[in-house]
């Protein structure tokens, strides 16, 4: 069928043949053949450039830079609809690209130019079984809303920290969250999965129907199937005592202590903490720390375990007695909509004070040694946030995600370690310094990496969640993993339409 749009589309491409490198063409040819035919299946579900929805839709990213020009925007409102689309979208050789809370900064990664973007905001499944015990819920939201739903019935369950961040790419991901040391990656809490496969069959993965399937989905991300529901474990959760606690640049060498100090003797399955140091300035003493601190008790405060930080003394905290849902949205305060953000992840591991000391330490070195250079380069009025903070996953957390049964997850742990990821966040305003910016993550974060591997203490386990567009993901699971990963993937998607027609994001490989 060829109608007036394609004919738009295509016309100026043949009277710009010689700017265009045929190949561009042809994707560009592909995709606006793929809308035609999306849109004579969905008249009501595909939007163009210049229309409110596009342009809504368009604008749902966490950075600015994941903003492409997709040439229209698919949103599908049940997963038969994502099976129809993707009989269609085959048959045209479109690429195409989904976007769930779009929190993965990464350009391509959640949108696409010259191709279809797929947006999840009408799959708005949120119900509690009739036991309350579990949660469907489907890719449209953002963990705040599913924190606010939850709170009226006492309930919580594993998710995102921070209140704008999408549901499904974090459960693709695994999942850091507040209960980990209680109940192990987010994803190790979902029980099932409603997922459409590459040729558009609609199945359940649970641990015993498509097993493979539901191991390859904690951790492997969007190499096999587009989930449209999930179904994950609740807990009951009144208040917890959480907060950030911040601490003065004098008191950063103890703080630097009390990261070594909790990570090496994670003890209380109740505890979680996310410190970091967060410099507003090119000089050392422009810096200071602070520590997101969580309790999973509505009656203790000031537990033990937080000592290493609570003894410090603190120049601003926000500590107190709260729900999951208020503490969300506190943390989701930092976040600015509408500008540049990335985040880069990177990992030492080891077992004693001394090892993590020295790996903090050089993190903490190496990061601020380089960051003058960063500084000389953008002005302060256009660096919104930078921070380094840190991540302690040990064995509490680890035999957590075990003891959710089996298969367990994709990501490969070993909890006779202690995985201390780390995460760099550069936010500015002006793409114009994006370059600048992608250079320096880039190098700073190889720097960071060949001085804690000569310390003998990299470890290559990036987090998907908090890696860079230039880092690697599935070898830091382990060979046996990546291999088991790239072979379910042939499994469920033989004509890999995965690896080709979906080009962005992780991918395990054709
Ligand atoms: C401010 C901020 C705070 C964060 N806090 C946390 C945190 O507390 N814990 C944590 O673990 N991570 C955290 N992250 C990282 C987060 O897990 C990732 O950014 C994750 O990708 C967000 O999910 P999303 O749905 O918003 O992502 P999207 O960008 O929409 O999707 C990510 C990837 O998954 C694919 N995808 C999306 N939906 C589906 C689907 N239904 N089926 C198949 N593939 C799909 C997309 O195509 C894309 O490649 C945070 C990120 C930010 C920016
Ligand atoms: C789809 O999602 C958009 C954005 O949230 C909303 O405005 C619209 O009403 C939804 N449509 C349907 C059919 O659910
Ligand atoms: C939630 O907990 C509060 C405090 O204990 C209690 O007053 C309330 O009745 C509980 N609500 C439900 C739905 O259980
Ligand atoms: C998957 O199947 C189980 C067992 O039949 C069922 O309880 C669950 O609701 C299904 N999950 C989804 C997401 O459809
Ligand atoms: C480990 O932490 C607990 C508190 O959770 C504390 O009682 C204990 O003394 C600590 N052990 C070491 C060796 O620091
Ligand atoms: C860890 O912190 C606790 C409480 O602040 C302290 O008693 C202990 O000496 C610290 N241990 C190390 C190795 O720094
Ligand atoms: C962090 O690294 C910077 C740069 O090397 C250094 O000046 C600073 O003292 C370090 N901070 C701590 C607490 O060691
Ligand atoms: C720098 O940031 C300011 C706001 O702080 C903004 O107005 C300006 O446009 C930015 N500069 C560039 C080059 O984008
Ligand atoms: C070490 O640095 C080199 C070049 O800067 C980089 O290619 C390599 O990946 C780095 N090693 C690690 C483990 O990051
Ligand atoms: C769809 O793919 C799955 C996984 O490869 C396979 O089990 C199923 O038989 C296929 N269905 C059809 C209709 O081809």
């Amino acid at each position: 069928m060829r109608s007036s749009f394609l004919v738009r589309v295509l016309a100026p491409l043949f009277t710009l043949s010689t700017a265009f490198a045929q190949d561009d063409a042809c994707v560009e040819e592909d995709a606006a053949a793929g809308c035609v035919a999306l849109e004579s299946a969905f008249p009501t579900k595909v939007f163009y450039p210049g229309s409110t929805v596009y342009s809504y839709e368009n604008s749902q990213f966490w950075s600015n830079t994941e903003i492409l020009s997709p040439i229209c925007i698919f949103r599908p409102t049940s997963a038969s609809d994502i099976a129809t689309a993707f009989t269609t979208i085959e048959s045209t050789a479109a690429e195409f690209a989904v976007r769930g809370g779009g929190h993965m900064g990464i350009k391509g990664a959640n949108s696409i130019n010259d191709g279809v973007l797929m947006v999840l905001s009408n799959l708005t499944t949120l119900e509690l079984s009739s036991d309350q015990s579990t949660l469907f819920v489907g890719p449209a939201y953002r963990w705040g809303e599913v924190f606010d739903f939850l709170a009226p019935y006492n309930l919580s369950v594993a998710g995102g920290r921070l209140s704008p961040v999408g549901v499904p790419g974090l459960l693709l991901a695994g999942g850091i969250n507040f209960y980990g040391n209680q109940h192990g990656f987010a994803a190790d809490n979902v029980v099932s999965y409603e997922v459409v496969l590459a040729n558009g069959t609609v199945v359940n993965a649970t641990s015993t129907s498509n097993p493979d399937l539901f191991w390859a989905l904690k951790g492997g991300s969007s190499n096999f199937g587009i989930v449209t529901k999930f179904e994950l474990s609740t807990f009951i959760s009144k208040k917890v005592w959480a907060g950030t606690w911040s601490v003065a640049n004098e008191y950063l060498p103890q703080f630097l202590e009390a990261i070594a100090n909790f990570s090496s003797n994670i003890s209380d399955p109740l505890s979680h903490v996310v410190p970091a140091v967060v410099p507003s300035g090119p000089n050392p003493t422009d810096t200071i720390g602070a520590a997101i601190l969580f309790y999973d008790s509505d009656t203790i405060s000031f537990p033990d375990c937080l000592k290493p930080f609570t003894d410090i003394p603190s120049i601003a905290n926000t500590m107190a007695f709260k729900t999951v849902a208020e503490f969300a949205a506190e943390n989701g305060q930092v976040v600015t909509d509408g500008i540049n953000d990335v985040f880069v992840a990177g990992t030492v591991a080891g077992t004693t004070y001394d090892e993590l000391m020295q790996g903090v330490q050089i993190i903490n070195d190496t990061f601020f040694g380089a960051l003058p250079a960063l500084y000389a380069q953008i002005p302060l009025a256009n660096i919104s946030i930078i921070e380094l903070d840190w991540q302690p996953i040990g064995a509490l957390w680890i035999d957590a995600s075990t003891a959710n049964g089996k298969p367990g997850n994709a990501l490969g742990l070993d909890s006779s370690k202690v995985y201390l990821c780390y995460a760099e966040v550069v936010e500015w305003i002006g793409s114009e310094y994006d370059t600048i910016v992608a250079d320096w993550v880039e190098s700073t974060t190889y720097a960071i990496n060949n001085a804690t591997l000569a310390a003998g203490l990299y470890d290559a386990f990036n987090y998907m969640g908090d890696s860079a567009g230039f880092q690697s993901i599935y070898p830091g699971y382990g060979a046996e993993n990546e291999a088991k990963l790239l072979s379910i993937s042939r499994e469920y998607d033989p004509t890999r339409f995965f690896q080709t027609n979906m080009p962005g994001g992780f991918k395990i490989g054709a």
